[in-house]
């Protein structure tokens, strides 16, 4: 979480930063702040809240005063300390002449303070960030017995060596103008490279106006920028390799494209994220995965899977165990993974972790695939951000290929991690021999099919729009579902609770009569996911059961049930019609209608749809 960018260039820095900001505030929108190396001192503003309100104190205060080519900035999501302006990033030391901002949190800064205060230095704010400042600065002006005196870089580096827990810093200082420095560990960070400009930022969304060249830093290293490139070293200063790669999606993925919100462009692109994350997983008759550093043998050895995740990426593990368990005939747990390495999992060499992230930054999953590694568990990690820190942590990877996701809600996302946890399965199918190679080439084919279902669902939108505006006064909604349809019904709860703020609940059909059917009330709307009254003919006539009950206790009812499904009809105050799929494929089509009910319930009651309360698109701490 945070998003932060630096810049060293020909331009108005001030522009640059603001401009990346733009494109980072979906990391966090708690505050914003810059720092501009303005002649022989920092300019520094910075203000709770949306950017748009930093933006309007600069131009209270004026933007002249911000003239230079050297500066940095940051978007916030509050970890130490509440979202008021005195919290907000850039932190400066006494002096004024240190900024840094920082993504992450330093664990040991409380010891740290300490140590400062006791040696006279005073704090401005209750984060973690300030006491690097402090340090850098003791650090640059010799007051420290790092040695490091006059030399920026190398005192990022021994302060670096001080702190603990996870971090990106952006420092600036008002005596180096030409450069930035920036450390990074575990947190995301990237360079830039442009013409006479190089920029820095958690990600590449900040800069691919200017250019596409990047570079990605690994683990416990520091760069330091200039207007002609960049220096990466260890935190000990021995050169540090680094992986440079270009930028393949276009400024207008990260943009929304003419839609209302990006959630609405985003649900639209599911086909799409559908398509490329199948894309070159099945060649010569054959799953593979994108990176594969076990061998086969160990992928024949697993006896057990545990799929590991959070929010919706969890629920996207609950859909795969019906899949995995039916393909390869493996046990398969599903684990929320803040709770996974507290309660002592039974694990072994032949345990394979499945960590799903689409951001491959959350700490719970990572903190998740560390305890499993450490059992000597394999972990597979399932990610849509190439070189996140669970991919390079992990025994082999399969990439979504859903492309940014910028509005806080996932939902390509989601899909596209349905479709690769089933690719996993298909995988250890094949390895295992529990599958023949021609019905893994089926299964696939299926899957392969799955875009223009998904292309046809998009047809409801209006239809489901209408619906949303219309129950946009409701107190509260509940989801039901049975077999796959169960964890879609989590995933409409979870995305309606976090978008509209509106009281929901997914629940298993057949739990309805064991306590929540005491909730259904005269008008209560209550949407039902049916299964195809092809695929599991009992699982349908159950449901419709199920229904009727609810249906008799006034409630009204919202079935997303198969195109054709005459049986339902009468028992559906309200029916989206899906296309029919074969039932384990069938979440890929049943939850885009509950994406765009949420969205639009949300928009109904005005809320940001983009950005919802509280929230957070990648969830950095524990
Ligand atoms: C809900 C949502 C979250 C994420 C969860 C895990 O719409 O987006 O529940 O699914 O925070 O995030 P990743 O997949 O990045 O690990």
């Amino acid at each position: 979480v945070c998003g932060i960018v630096g810049y060293v260039g020909h331009r108005q820095a001030l522009d640059v930063v603001l401009d990346g900001l733009r494109r980072l505030e979906y990391r966090g929108y708690d505050s914003a702040g810059v720092a501009v190396n303005a002649g022989d001192a920092l300019a520094v503003e910075r203000k709770a809240g949306r950017l748009a309100n930093l933006e309007a104190r600069l131009d209270e205060v004026g933007r002249e005063g911000f003239a230079g080519t050297t500066g940095m900035g940051h978007t916030r999501w509050a970890t130490h300390g509440p979202p008021v302006d005195r919290n907000s990033h850039p932190h400066s030391d006494m002096t004024g002449r240190v900024a840094v901002v920082h993504n992450g949190i330093i664990e040991n800064f409380v010891a740290l303070r300490g140590e400062l205060e006791a040696v006279g230095v005073e704090f401005a704010s209750d984060t973690d960030t300030e006491t690097a400042a402090h340090l850098v600065s003791r650090a640059y002006s010799g007051l420290d017995d790092s040695g490091t005196k006059g030399d920026l870089p190398a005192s990022v580096r021994a302060v670096c060596r001080r702190l603990e827990g996870a971090f990106t810093l952006v420092v600036t200082h008002a005596d180096e103008p030409d450069q930035v420095v920036a450390a990074r560990r575990s947190s995301p960070l990237v360079v830039g490279l442009g013409e006479g400009e190089t920029f820095v930022a958690s990600d590449v969304a900040a800069f691919i106006e200017h250019t596409r060249d990047a570079v990605e830093l690994g683990q416990d290293q520091v760069v330091v920028i200039t207007r002609d490139g960049y220096d990466v070293t260890d935190f000990h200063g021995e050169p540090a390799p680094v992986k440079p790669f270009q930028v393949t999606w276009d400024l207008s993925a990260a943009e929304k494209g003419g839609h209302e919100y990006f959630m609405l462009k985003e649900i639209e692109e599911q086909p799409e994220a559908l398509a490329n994350t199948l894309r070159g997983h099945f060649t010569e008759g054959r799953i593979v995965l994108d990176e594969q550093r076990m061998s086969d043998q160990d992928l024949r050895d697993v006896d057990k899977v545990f799929v590991v995740a959070c929010g919706s990426a969890y629920h996207s593990g609950l859909v795969a165990k019906y899949a995995i368990e039916h393909w390869t005939r493996l046990p398969v747990e599903v684990e929320l993974a803040s709770e996974f390495r507290y309660r002592d999992p039974v694990l072994d060499r032949d345990t394979l972790v499945v960590a799903v992230s689409q951001s491959g930054e959350t700490a719970d999953t990572l903190e998740a695939v560390r305890h499993a590694r450490e059992q000597k568990a394999r972990v597979l990690a399932v990610c849509n951000t190439n070189g996140a820190q669970i991919p390079r942590e992990s025994d082999a990877v399969l990439y979504t290929h859903a492309g940014p996701e910028i509005g806080v809600a996932s939902t390509k996302a989601f899909l596209a991690q349905i479709a690769a946890n089933y690719l996993v399965g298909l995988a250890l199918a094949q390895a295992r021999g529990t599958k023949y190679p021609d019905e893994v080439a089926r299964e696939f084919h299926e899957l392969e099919a799955m875009p223009q279902a998904v292309q046809q669902v998009l047809g409801t939108i209006d239809q489901v729009r209408d619906l949303g505006r219309r129950l946009s006064d409701s107190r509260a909604v509940l989801f039901l579902g049975r077999h796959v349809g169960f964890p879609v019904a989590l995933e409409g709860a979870l995305k309606l609770k976090e978008l509209a703020y509106m009281h929901a609940e997914g629940f298993a059909a057949g739990e309805l009569k064991h306590g929540p059917i005491a909730l259904i009330e005269e008008g209560l709307p209550v949407v039902v996911i049916m299964p195809s009254p092809k695929g599991r003919a009992v699982l349908h006539s159950k449901l419709v059961s199920n229904i009727s009950e609810i249906q008799a206790r006034g409630a009204r009812t919202i079935v997303i049930a198969e195109e054709g499904d005459e049986t339902v009809r009468p028992f559906a105050d309200e029916l989206i019609e899906v296309p029919a799929v074969p039932t384990l494929l069938q979440p890929l089509v049943s939850t885009v209608p509950l994406q765009v009910l949420a969205a639009e319930i949300a928009r109904s009651r005005g809320y940001d749809v983009d950005k919802p309360r509280n929230l957070a698109k990648s969830v950095t701490v524990e």
